[in-house]
């Protein structure tokens, strides 16, 4: 096999498995910490998530400050102010808990802590200069896969566009990912967040840059994902809820190690500009894209097929592949994702915009096929008239 060169290291320490947010306490004291910042969305401290976590440190008497002004696709502005509160409070150590935007903010605060300036500053490919506050990250949707991922995601409000940290460094000290944690997760949550994974996976297997160490996590993410994503949807328990919490952590280091691609680069433009939720705007694009990119590695695509489910016998690799982008959007629709056209006030007249964005995205030069803005913008007509 023609194989390039390739070097990986996974920065994250893992631990899985039910009750393990309990061992927050003794996290944080091998890290030495003196002063915590729990960051934290408010739905996240309402669902009582965050308890445990206040009730370790208080046992272990580490001082606290909670950072609850957490919003979908994060700001600068919500970075900063955080960075500016844990400045004063002498904080050493930074606890997500909660989903993507809780993580990347926490992450972007511990840039923010050890590299001063503006956060927009750091945004780009290893720019870091040297390590940040370390953040324990606790997930409590299954999706994003930030608890294992070098990345952040934050929304420059000046630009009006998603920008990247991209580094080794932004990825989390410890991730303690416990399934119990999602078992109570609003059913249109746990399908966006589902269907963010799957992109994630799809994305990391047939990007440019995939690996054999990539490949074989996104290929199990895929299948893990497939298998649990309906049932956790429509009657969460413990077995599919632990599916779908591997599914998205591993996919997490399948992408966090190769790329996403096109799928992304769309869904980063529209949600930056409508401020849709993540995994929404990944599943209005996936289908799409998907047949867009088929041609470039149909034997990829129809492995996702079968792996999905696809019957393939007596079909062509070519059917095979193209069926496994039915076969997303099947899962799209059963697990209730809304339609593009209809949805908030997304207006095609928006796209050629949109379409520069997604040019310019630090995944594009990645996906599968040669892609520009000509072709996304041809894109978004599709998916919005699908
Ligand atoms: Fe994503």
């Amino acid at each position: 096999m023609a194989l390039k060169n390739y070097s990986m290291m996974f920065p994250t320490r893992i631990e899985f498995g039910e009750g393990v947010i309990d061992s927050i306490g003794k996290e944080v004291m091998a890290l030495n910490a003196k002063s915590v910042m729990i960051v934290a969305d408010k739905g996240v401290i309402e669902a009582g998530l965050v308890k445990p976590v206040i009730d370790a440190l208080k046992k272990e008497s580490i001082n606290y400050i909670l950072f609850d002004e957490i919003v979908p696709n994060p700001r600068d502005y919500n970075v900063e102010k955080g960075c500016a509160l844990a400045k004063m409070a002498g904080v050493d150590v930074l606890v997500a808990v909660g989903g993507g935007s809780s993580m990347d903010t926490a992450k972007a605060i511990g840039v923010m802590l050890t590299h001063g300036g503006r956060i927009n500053d750091w945004c780009g490919e290893n720019l870091l200069e040297r390590d940040i506050t370390p953040v324990i990250a606790i997930p409590t949707t299954a999706g994003t896969g930030s608890e294992v991922t070098p990345f952040a995601v934050i929304t420059d409000t000046v630009l009006s566009e998603k920008l990247n940290i991209v580094d080794n460094r932004v990825a989390p000290k410890v991730a303690l990912i416990d399934p119990t944690t999602i078992l109570k997760l609003p059913s249109e949550i746990m399908a966006a967040c589902g269907i963010d994974a799957l992109t994630h996976a799809v994305e990391a297997y047939t990007c440019k840059i995939a690996t054999p160490h990539t490949d074989a996590f996104a290929l199990y993410a895929i299948e893990l994902i497939n298998r649990n994503l309906r049932e956790a949807v429509d009657n969460p328990n413990i077995e599919n809820c632990t599916g779908m919490m591997l599914g998205s952590t591993i996919a997490g280091l399948a992408f966090g190690f190769s790329d996403t691609a096109g799928v992304h680069c769309m869904a980063e433009a529209l949600g930056g500009r409508y401020d849709i939720p993540h995994g929404v705007a990944n599943a209005m694009i996936l289908p799409t894209v998907t047949r867009y990119n088929i041609k470039a590695d149909i034997e990829k695509y129809a492995r996702v097929g079968r792996i999905m489910g696809v019957d393939s016998s007596g079909m062509s690799e070519e059917k095979v592949a193209y069926a496994s982008a039915d076969i997303m959007e099947k899962l799209c629709n059963d697990v209730g994702i809304p339609k593009m056209k209809g949805y908030g006030n997304i207006n095609p007249d928006d796209f050629e915009e949109l379409s520069v964005l997604a040019e310019k995205n630090v995944s594009t030069p990645d996906n599968p096929r040669e892609i520009t803005s000509k072709e996304f913008y041809k894109l978004f007509i599709k998916a919005y008239n699908r």
